[in-house]
């Protein structure tokens, strides 16, 4: 194979975008197979903002999409970010103009995957995002590639760093919520726009598309039910910890027969469980296969160098011209997934309530329970210095989660239950 140089242009310039300029002025000939990664134009919102990487030598352009266009870019780089406006513009520019595509846009992939595959695969050019999912960790290649044997059943992770870390934070050093995401901004891990973290996106963006490639069929990022760490409290955080848990964000998907069931969900994870050992901004996912069994796989997945590693990895795809299909199967063959059928979804599930201490409350509780046939696993209520009621928590063996949700629906509307109940998953083991 000739080795040849290549020459990169850059959109976006945020923590991976001066990480990967970083990477690429120290290691340009990182790529195996020998040539060397050029920088020949840049493009960001502001030219000025102070960054830890000196642009002031490269090619500089206003616009991403001129620069995706430029003759002096053979290979474009988006990490602009964003699910539509310039990322999705310059990156269709650049397939247009048959220039290979590498991103760590999970938000434009999760929600214009389809559509850019067949783009993509129209004018014969590679279009990789090993970045947009876990970051540094290679999840995009293993699901993609080395797993294409097998049949992929299910997948269940941690896939946002921002949220793992919240939730450690608040959990370890009993730390208010607030305060911890000002810190994950000040470390590079949270996204421009925050909620898209607490509130559950960004990781369903992430298990989108590795449901996409898991079961070989188009991103369908509707059909996600997502659920973020903004309405977990501490108080749920200790009562779980008592009962053996640990609450984590996890994005999971699974294909069974009704189709494909995608979500984000505050889980208790049981404290020994994989899972629940992966603490800070790491993410760690799951994988289960009909033929592999289990995978377990654990990592960084947020950060300026480890995210701009997997860039890396891709531009050397891009180099050693590796080729395949974008999501596993040709553009022409992917449909969107059947959503699975939520109404069937059996669960084991954790109900915390904040009750006044009165007779009968608990007998009222069990009874509404026992009623809707919901059979209680354990049941614990301990009063807490600073809440203004007590709290009862309790564990129920495996339940229809619609019949559980219409009994929560009937205690809520007890007059001795004080606040609306707290109702999260407890992981399969
Ligand atoms: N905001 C993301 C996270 C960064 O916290 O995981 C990587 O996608």
């Amino acid at each position: 194979m000739s080795a040849r140089d290549w020459r990169i242009g850059v959109a976006g310039l945020g923590t991976v975008g001066t990480g990967l300029l970083t990477f690429l002025s120290e290691r340009p000939h990182f790529a195996p197979a020998g040539g060397k990664a050029r920088v020949t134009g840049v493009s960001a919102r502001s030219r000025t903002r102070p960054r830890p990487f000196d642009i002031s030598n490269l090619p500089w352009f206003d616009d991403p999409v001129a620069l995706a266009q430029s003759d002096e870019v053979d290979l474009f780089v988006e990490l602009i970010g964003g699910s539509d406006g310039p990322a999705k513009a310059a990156v269709e520019a650049a397939l247009r103009a048959g220039k290979p595509v590498v991103t760590a846009n999970k938000a434009l992939i999760a929600e214009h995957g389809a559509e850019l595959a067949a783009l993509a695969e129209a004018h014969e050019v590679p279009l990789l995002f090993e970045a947009a999912v876990m970051g540094g960790t290679p999840a995009v290649k293993m699901v993609r590639e080395a797993m294409v044997g097998d049949d992929l059943t299910s997948i269940a992770g941690i896939l946002n760093g921002t949220c793992n870390f919240i939730l450690s934070e608040m959990e370890s050093g009993g730390r208010a919520f607030e305060d911890v995401l000002a810190e994950a901004q000040r470390l590079g891990y949270a996204e421009a726009d925050p909620t898209m973290d607490v509130g559950g996106f960004d990781a369903a963006h992430k298990i989108t598309i590795l449901a996409a490639l898991a079961f070989g069929c188009a991103p369908n990022f509707a059909a996600a039910e997502v659920e973020g760490v903004d309405q977990v409290e501490l108080l749920d955080i200790r009562m779980a910890k008592d009962l053996g848990y640990r609450i984590k964000l996890i994005a999971s998907a699974e294909r069974g027969e009704q189709g494909v069931t995608v979500g984000v969900h505050p889980t208790l994870v049981p404290l020994n469980h994989p899972l629940a050992q992966a603490g800070g901004a790491l993410n760690a996912l799951f994988i289960e296969g009909e033929r592999l069994g289990r995978v377990f796989l654990q990592g960084a997945g947020a950060g300026a160098a480890p995210t701009a590693a997997a860039v890396a990895a891709d531009i050397a795809d891009v180099m050693t011209c590796a080729s395949r299909p974008v999501f596993q199967k040709p553009a022409g063959e992917l449909v969107r997934f059947r959503p699975g059928d939520r109404s069937r979804n059996v669960v084991r599930a954790y109900l915390r309530l904040l009750v006044k201490d009165e007779p009968g409350v608990i007998a009222a509780v069990s009874e509404t329970l026992a009623e809707a046939g919901v059979s209680i696993e354990s049941f614990l209520q301990k009063p807490v210095e600073d809440a203004q009621g007590v709290p009862i928590v309790l564990t129920t063996h495996a339940v229809s989660e619609a019949v559980l949700a219409a009994a929560v629906e009937r205690i809520a509307g007890h007059p001795a239950v004080i606040e609306q109940p707290r109702l999260m998953r407890i992981a399969r083991t």
